[in-house]
């Protein structure tokens, strides 16, 4: 085991130049990594925080010049194209590998993958074909392309035949899902860290609420019965497992009103629903996949403090004042340049301490104060 250990002074590779990225290369340095990201954008918002390299997914060249500079490689999106991995594999190891990404990718491929590792989902069907679409019954449900999709992007709800042909036709017929609506009761995730041993370790549960599509926020704890969140680590647990992952992978679940734990999608990387992590949790999912990846012992996860992570979206970032003002909140701004609407600029994390240490400051005669 030891001769595995990946240790402090190495390098880290990131594919991927996003706030995922930016914060594992945060992570990394803080235990003495240094990180370099590989993408293709210029302007990188990983780049600002350590070294970025600019490349495109499918320069095999660039891709071994990225790969010889460093130790291990992770990927913080789950869509770098899976021959970009391999290509990266033949020079160093990549953790979590490409398996992880075949299924994630593809929606189907996830759903089927899921059904066979023993997670129960949505009921679901293939949309390849009018034939398809005519032989439809899992309605109402949500169209969704197999491919790209993204924080409620490529869906549509679709109540019957006529509008499930609609949707699909405007969508321009792509291999695509259809799946039951589930009337849930909640939304909750679970993110799993899998060492180079085998050993897997789930984060405590986070509520999440998504509106459009895109998540809100992430509550910990999560206020769902002790029966619920255990069901839900044993699902994310299971996966890991089954994916003999080396990394981080989230669950995305639903929690029906009748008490059953549906897995609704996966992604092989940190995850948005885990940065309560970084203020309010003994490790910070960053640091666990740092640690995951280079061998190292994975860290503990115990909650510090009671927690509200809430997305920035668009112009809300605008509001940093306000949050650098609120003694509660820890602001966190990725560094984009420009908000779109829909973008993802930033997070807030509201951390519910008590009441001496957020408002009376530190205790008198305390030895840092001088
Ligand atoms: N089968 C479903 N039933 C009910 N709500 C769903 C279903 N699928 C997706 N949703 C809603 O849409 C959100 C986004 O869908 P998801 O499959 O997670 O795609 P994305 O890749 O866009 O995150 C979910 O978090 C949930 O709120
Ligand atoms: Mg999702």
């Amino acid at each position: 085991m030891a001769d595995r250990i990946i240790p402090p002074g190495s390098t880290i590779g990131i594919l991927g130049g996003g706030q995922l990225g930016r914060m594992t290369a945060m992570a990394a340095e803080r235990l003495g990594y240094k990180a370099l990201s590989y993408s293709p954008e210029a302007d990188a918002i990983a780049g600002q925080v350590a070294p970025h390299m600019q490349g495109a997914y499918d320069d095999k060249a660039a891709l071994a010049r990225f790969a010889n500079q460093v130790d291990v490689i992770t990927y913080e999106f789950e869509n770098v194209p899976e021959a970009t991995v391999a290509a990266c594999e033949k020079h160093k190891p990549v953790r979590p590998g490409v398996r992880p990404i075949h299924f994630a990718q593809h929606r189907l491929r996830e759903k089927a993958f899921f059904r066979q590792a023993g997670l129960a989902t949505a009921t679901y069907q293939a949309i390849r074909s009018l034939a398809d679409v005519a032989g439809a019954t899992a309605f109402p449900g949500i169209l969704k392309t197999c491919t790209e999709g993204y924080d409620g992007k490529g869906q549509a709800r679709v109540a019957n035949k006529e509008q499930l042909a609609e949707a699909w036709d405007k969508l321009g017929r792509p291999e695509s899902i259809l799946e039951a609506l589930v009337d849930f009761r909640c939304e909750v995730s679970a993110i799993v860290a899998r060492s180079l041993t085998g050993e897997a370790r789930c984060f405590p549960i986070g509520l999440n609420d998504h509106r459009d599509g895109i998540l809100r926020t992430t509550t910990v704890p999560s206020g769902m019965p002790p029966a619920i969140l255990a069901e839900a680590e044993r699902l994310g647990v299971q996966l890991a497992n089954s994916l003999e992952l080396v990394g981080l992978v989230a669950l995305e679940m639903f929690v029906t009103r009748d008490g059953r734990v549906l897995a609704n999608e996966m992604a092989p990387r940190p995850h948005n629903s885990g940065h309560w992590t970084i203020d309010a949790c003994a490790t910070s999912q960053f640091e666990q996949l740092v640690r995951a990846i280079c061998g190292l012992p994975l860290g503990a996860v115990d909650v510090l403090a009671p927690s509200r992570m809430e997305n920035l979206i668009g112009d809300e970032a605008d509001d940093w004042l306000r949050y650098v003002s609120d003694p509660t909140a820890r602001l966190h701004l990725y560094g984009k340049a420009r908000a779109r609407p829909g973008r993802k600029m930033g997070h807030v994390t509201h951390v519910f301490t008590s009441d001496l240490l957020t408002r009376g400051g530190l205790p008198p005669g305390s030895a840092s104060r001088t």
